[in-house]
Parts: structure tokens; sequence; C-alpha cells
């Protein structure tokens, strides 16, 4: 049955320009649609509720149907599977006033059902080819399952690991978050947002969620804006200048306001400075929150929200209920309303919903487009490419497919845990563990022996909050002396003994903030027992953030971490031990020596006091109980090849700003493997008008290398790259000595410099 007023509405749109191609079109077919809406219609597309997981049949009498029905919803969320969509979307054409299609949105973050490592293991790839098809492979998956509409990238920058949420995003770098913005937007939405296998991408959390005070999710953030617009902001309008259709109004505070009521923030600098036509909705109940935040009741934060440049309101239903109230009351205009309504129209247009609402719809598509092989093929790529490899006393890996591997630890036989946080459409029990991918790989040439050797914490209440969802690790209760003394016996018994320990999967994620970054005791001597076995221990490690490693580094000979890898993590990990892939991921994040020292980042300013000469000097600025240094820093990571770098060399010595500077280095795989590198490129401006970072990345590349090869690499600097933000707020380049570093990581660097005329 299709309403009257569908039928009009689709002769009009005929009418108003025919296909959905230019933009022109899209605007005039968007005013089309306005001119048959009441005030009540339009405030009902301002609305995002959460379906809930229905089943078909459920949804049809639900609550959410029938607010459907009566033109109260623009889209949903949190629904998954053709058939439910479907139903959902054939109640919105076909029975509300105006037949106005819905858009589907989800939290399609690191894959879909085929899943990727998390985003900040996918970021130690420093792969942008790699970060873009496996979000191209995720949109396709989700647009087969219905979906069109996804909530990544994340582009919280982070220098805080007590932040759970630093597993969603790309590290604390700004120029290779930037970089990585702009490939998982193309991913996501390729070159035609009208095409049936993309989807939008929603920019999330905009802004400055990742600097949440002392790590606590939600907290407020205070910063200065010049260190916002250099530092902060590029990755977000990086995504905004790649096309991103759609940005998420984060839930803490920046100046006092609510992000999701900041006009300077939703208005000012994205919308009048940044360009950005799409979008903008709230986090999860991020408008009613911010009665909470102090700033006024549901109807005063609703309205002010959408003044200040919100459009949409996820799950708070504050616009849907009061806003009606706030134009009779002349607290709100109704073009204020009009003009939300029309951007989330313009969306649905985009994607072709208005001409073909059940294009996502597609049973075939469903069931031959997700969970593939070859998508799972290129996860468990990604997934080799993410690991980095922290030490290799020895050269103890890679390890042989022969004689006994003792397998330890309470994550070694875990599929549940393999995929990590934010990853809502996975099959967690069909996730290779590394029990399943130990055995698959080593068939019948060496023999595996298992023990658990303790359990994930020796506190079980903060065990359960790490396991949370599924991923229970069913706590064994035996004590953990006994636990111990078994994997020791195995561990005697054994070549090689590979222990798996870490965190869970929920232990980072949302509202995963921790105190303590030091892997839990009962591990710290499970590993200890394993050591005094005089065995070789590699220790494959878990974690969705860094971890202070100090005591595990000055102690285990191999630690290879694999943050949580995907659904294909077991077989990644063993073509990473068995070195059928040489390892090549390099930390987006500096691991720090204790948690006093957070934040801890590479691109620090100098201050006027630096700490010149050996650790500890008086009246300079350091610790008296620790040096700065972390344990790994940024851009760090071993292979099973070493890397020898020669001179940086400059083409000139002088520049002008419209000049291009090009730095060649020669890079010599001195070791016995092929292997990848990660040829790091900085650059310092030693003096400017307001005081600059004692290095930035300005430039990466990953090269293949064979053994005993040597490769030259180029870079290129333009004005742009030695360009930032001035006192006030302007981008300026300023003339004067700037150095170039090159290295394999922010640490290790050879030098050269130039000026700048
Ligand atoms: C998170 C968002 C997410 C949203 C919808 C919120 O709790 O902060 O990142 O997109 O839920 O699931």
């Amino acid at each position: 049955m299709k309403s009257p007023l569908l039928v009009l509405t689709v002769v009009l749109l005929a009418a108003c320009g025919g296909r959905v191609q230019k933009h022109a079109g899209i605007d005039a077919r968007v005013d089309s649609v306005l001119s048959l809406m009441t005030l009540e219609e339009k405030i009902g597309q301002l609305n995002l509720p959460s379906a809930g997981q229905f089943t078909t049949g459920a949804a049809e009498n639900s609550d959410i149907a029938k607010k459907i029905e009566q033109g109260n919803v623009g889209g949903l969320f949190n629904i998954k599977r053709v058939a439910a969509i479907r139903e959902m979307q054939q109640i919105a054409v076909e029975k509300s006033r105006l037949g106005i299609p819905l858009i589907f949105g989800m939290d399609v973050i690191h894959g879909y059902e085929s899943v990727f490592p998390i985003p900040l293991a996918l970021s130690c790839s420093w792969n942008m080819e790699l970060i873009e098809r496996s979000a191209r492979i995720a949109a396709t998956e989700a647009s087969a399952d219905g979906i069109n509409w996804t909530f990544s990238p994340m582009l919280d920058l982070s220098r805080d690991p007590r932040w759970g949420r630093i597993s969603e995003g790309n590290g604390e770098d700004t120029y290779l978050s930037s970089e990585i913005a702009k490939a998982m937007v193309r991913g996501y939405q390729g070159n035609d947002l009208n095409a049936n296998n993309t989807i939008m991408s929603c920019v999330k959390h905009y802004a400055l969620y990742g600097a949440a005070e002392a790590g606590r999710d939600y907290n407020t953030t205070d910063m200065s804006r010049i260190r916002m617009y250099n530092e902060y902001f590029p990755p977000y309008k990086a995504a905004v200048e790649a096309g991103a259709g759609s940005i998420m109004a984060s839930f803490n505070e920046i100046d006092g306001v609510p992000a999701t009521a900041n006009k300077w923030l939703l208005t000012e600098v994205l919308r009048n400075q940044w360009g950005f036509k799409g979008f903008v909705v709230s986090d999860y109940t991020g408008v009613s929150e911010m009665i909470a935040h102090g700033i006024g009741d549901l109807q005063t934060v609703s309205a002010r929200a959408v003044q200040a440049g919100l459009d949409m309101d996820m799950v708070s239903e504050g616009l849907l209920t009061t806003l009606k109230k706030s134009v009779e009351e002349n607290k709100i205009t109704e073009a204020e309303i009009t003009e939300a309504c029309r951007r989330i129209l313009k969306a649905k247009f985009q994607l072709g919903l208005f001409d073909d609402p059940y294009k996502y719809c597609n049973e075939d598509r469903a069931k031959t487009e997700v969970f593939t092989a070859a998508n799972r093929a290129e996860a468990r790529k990604a997934a080799t490419e993410s690991f980095v490899l922290l030490k290799n006393e020895d050269d103890i890996l890679p390890i042989k497919k022969s004689g006994t591997i003792a397998l330890i630890g309470p994550l070694a036989n875990t599929r549940e845990n393999m995929t990590g946080t934010w990853s809502v459409a996975a099959r967690f029990s069909e996730s290779v563990s590394l029990m399943d991918g130990l055995t698959k790989a080593v068939g019948n040439s060496a023999k595996i022996v298992y023990a658990r050797g303790s359990n994930l914490h020796e506190d079980a209440a903060i065990e359960e909050r790490a396991t949370m969802f599924g991923k229970s690790l069913n706590r064994d209760k035996r004590s953990a002396e006994e636990m111990r003394n078994e994997a020791v016996r195995i561990a005697r018994s054994a070549d090689v003994v590979v222990v798996a320990i870490g965190e869970g999967a929920e232990m980072s994620g949302e509202a995963s903030s921790i105190t303590n970054l030091e892997l839990p005791q009962t591990q710290r001597e499970l590993l200890k027992a394993l050591l005094q076995t005089g065995k070789p221990v590699v220790a494959v490690l878990f974690t969705g953030r860094p971890l202070v490693l100090k005591w595990e580094n000055e102690n285990v000979p191999v630690i290879l971490n694999t943050w949580f890898g995907g659904s294909e993590a077991g077989d990644a990990i063993a073509d990473v031990l068995f070195g059928a892939v040489n390892p090549s991921g390099k930390l987006t994040t500096t691991f720090p020596q204790n948690v006093g020292q957070i934040p801890l980042y590479y691109a620090h300013k100098n201050t006027g006091r630096p700490l010149s000469g050996p650790w500890f000097q008086k009246f300079q600025s350091n610790y008296i109980d620790v040096s700065n240094d972390p344990v790994y820093p940024f851009g760090f990571g071993l292979s099973y090849s070493t890397f020898m770098y020669g001179d940086v060399k400059l083409d000139k010595t002088t520049i002008k700003p419209s000049e291009t500077l090009t730095v060649t280095v020669d890079v010599t795989n001195s070791g016995q493997y092929d292997g990848a590198e990660v040829v790091q490129l900085y650059v310092r401006d030693w003096v400017g008008s307001v005081t600059r970072p004692v290095k930035e990345l300005r430039g990466f590349k990953k090269v293949m290398i064979k053994a005993g090869e040597t490769k030259t690499v180029t870079f290129q600097l333009t004005k742009e790259d030695l360009s930032f933000y001035n006192y006030d707020l302007n981008w300026v380049v300023e003339p004067g000595e700037f150095s170039v570093l090159v290295g394999g990581n922010s640490r290790d660097v050879k030098e050269a410099k130039f000026t700048l005329q």
C-alpha cells in the first residue's frame, strides 16, 4: 500500500530535476520535499532512536514501528540484517504520510563481520592503501546487509592510555591520523555515495573527546585554541575535506559548553571555517546529558543544540518532544528546524534512498558478500601488518614448526576476545583463536601442549568488566598457584613457550578507563614462573592501549604486541610467529614507563628548561624518580631483519616558500629476511612567533626492501608541511631554520638542516 502523498512526492521529485547526480538537482529535490512537510514531520526527521535488535515479525507492533508510521523517525541504528531493515523501511515508505525513507546506521568500526584489527592496531600498519581497503570491505559487507551509514572513523587524538577509547583511534599523532582520516572516508564512501556498496561516513567524536581529564571517559576537556587548531582539529578537518557526509558531536564540554550545543564548534569552525556541508548527529543521549552537564532542562538544551548546529538527536528524543513547544514559545524558529531537516534529507538523496529505499536490502548480496573467504584473507593480512614486535632477544622469533610448543596464558584459547572492542557485527565464536591458529599452522609437524596458566586478573570483578558482552573467559576456579604449577610443568616439557597475556577485549573501549597500566599481578607471576624454567619465552600481547611494560621489557626476551587482531587474529599471529610474514608494524602511541609520566608523547614542546645531558639534572624539566624516556617511543617497531639509515640528503639548503625541498635517504636491509620498513620524516621548526614542537611527523613511506638491498627513499616537502596556526589562529609559514629528521622511529633519527627564506 502506498500513501497518496508518496505518489505525489515521487511525481514532484521527478519533475524537480530527475536523477541524483548533480548537487543542484538534489537541492531542488530537497526543497520540493520540504515544501510538503509539516513542522512535526520536519522534527521527526531529526530523531534517531536505537532499534535494539529486532527479529522479523517483532518489529511490526513495536513502539518504534508506530513512531516511524507517525513520521517521528529519521533513521535507525542498532539493527542488523536485510529482512529486519526492509521491514522498517517499508513502514516508513508505505505507511508514513510522506513516505520518506529512513537512513540505517551502525557502528561499523573496524570491519563488519570480517573483523579487521582495532583502529589503533590498524594505524600501526602505516599502510594507507590497506586501511582504505579495510574500510571498503567493511562498507561492502555492511551495505550488503542493509546498512548505509557508519559511525566511523573515530578521529579523537589521544595521548592518554588510561582512556579506554584510545583503542578506537589512530594514536597520538596529528599528521598520521589526518592521513588515516582521508583513507577511511575514501574507503567507506568510495567515489560515489549513490552506489549500493558504499556507505556514508560519520566522523566522530567532534571534538577533543580523547583529551578527557585524567583519562576518565566522558570527562571534561580543557585546551587552548592554538593546540586545538594545530594538534587536535586537523584529523577531523581532513575527513571533512575528504567529503565525509556526517559528523558526530562528542559528549565532552569545550570551553564550558558541551560539544552538542557548542555553536562555535558546530557552526563557526565546522561549517564557516571548514565548509562542512553534511549533517551533525549527537552521540548517544548527548542531548539529554546536557541536563546533567548543568546547562538547562530538556527543552532548553534541545533548542540550544539545534541553534548551535546539531541536526539529529541520537536516542534522547529531546528534539522530538520539545522543539514544537519551543517554536510556539518563540524560542526557536521553524526556519532553524527546516535547516536541520534539509541536511538530513540531503544525505538521504545523496545515498539514493529516495530513488530506491530498498537499494541496500538485497538478500543475495547479504548471502554472498559478507564474511567471505576473500574478505577474511584481507583481514588476516591487515592483522599481520598491524602487529608490533617490541623485543626479540637472540632472534628467538621466528620459531620453527617442530618439537613441542607450550601454549600458555589466559588469552591463548579464546575466540570471543580476538576482535576487541566495538565489533558489534562480529561472529565471535567463529574468530580464530591463537590456539586455532597455531594448531592449524603446525599440522603434524609439531606438538602443541596447552595450559591456561592464570586467570586474566586476580580480581574477579575487574575480570568481569574486562570481558563483558559475551567475551567471558569462564574464570578458572583453581588457585593461582595450582594453575601456575601446571603451566610450569608443561613449559618444562617444551622447546619454546608461547604465552598469551594482556587485556580482555572489553578492558579497553568505551567506559573502560583504567588507572593501572601494568599487567595484572597474576599474569606477571605467571611470566616470572615461566621465565624461571629457562625455556625461551615468547610473549604474545593482547591489548587495546599502550601498557606499562617496563618490567616485561627488562625481563621477557620476546614481546610481540598483537593488539586485538580481528576475526582472523590467530592465523595472523601464527603467520608472524613462524616467519611466513616478517613483522613491520610501528607504534603510533608512546609506551610510558609509568602512569605518572602521562601524557607522554614525542611531539612535545621544548620548554625553557629542557633536560640537557643525562637524567637527572636539578632545575631542569625532569623527574626525581624516573627519566623522561618512554619504554617504547612513537614510531618504534622491530623486524626480523635490520635496517640501516644513510645520511639525510637535501637538494637545497635554502628554499623559498614557493619551492619544494627534496629529501632523500638510503635505507639498507642489513639482515637475513626480506622486510618492510616504515621510513619516517619529522620536521623541527627552530624559531617561530609561537613555540613549536621538538619534532613533528610530516611524511612516511612504507617500503619493501629485500635482504641485502638498499633503497633510496624520497620525500618532497612543501610550504604546507612547514606551516602552522599562529597566535591569531592564522595558517602561516615563517622563515627561519628547520631540521629534517629521518629514521625508523621518532627517537633514532638522522638530521639535516635548511633555511626557509
Ligand atoms: C559512542 C559512539 C557510538 C554510539 C552509537 C556511543 O556510546 O560514544 O561512539 O557511535 O554510542 O552506538
